[in-house]
């Protein structure tokens, strides 16, 4: 058994009239913020990701709904729920799935880079020659 691969971070919550969730640098994202996106309006249960970064860091926020958010190192997969109130760092070479998303579900991505195809790793055996190459 290694380290968790998936550590979620609970967010400051701050309980007023429904709940307001905050992130701010450095304290959450130890990254400077080149991007932000996000997904909407994704078909039900359609998964997304299946990729890793070259170098591209990214923290994900599922601010309405949940994901089920899958992370594999080469040689362990994990899963976890994401909810509004959690947040989760993808940190590069951590080929990553996102898994149950319904029509009103929203994923908030803060990245490190800007975008650049390039540095995704699509493919599964790829992501895996990649890493043992070192
Ligand atoms: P992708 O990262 O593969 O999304 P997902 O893993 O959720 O399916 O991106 C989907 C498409 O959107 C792909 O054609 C690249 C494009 N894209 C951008 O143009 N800019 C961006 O910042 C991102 C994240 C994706």
């Amino acid at each position: 058994m290694g380290a968790e691969l998936i550590k979620t971070i609970a967010l400051p919550k701050v309980e007023d009239d429904g709940f307001l969730c905050f992130v701010q640098t450095p304290d959450h994202i130890p990254f400077n913020i080149q991007r932000v996106y996000y997904i909407y309006g994704a078909s039900p249960d359609k998964d997304r990701g299946h990729h890793a970064h070259k170098a591209t860091r990214q923290f994900f926020i599922c601010e309405q709904g949940n994901i089920e958010l899958v992370m594999d190192n080469g040689q362990r997969r994990e899963s976890k729920i994401l909810e509004p109130d959690t947040g989760v760092m993808i940190e590069p070479l951590m080929w990553h799935e996102m898994h149950g998303f319904k029509p009103d579900t929203r994923l908030l991505v803060l990245a490190s880079h800007r975008f650049d195809e390039s540095d995704y790793i699509r493919n599964y055996q790829e992501f895996l020659d990649y890493i043992n190459r070192g």
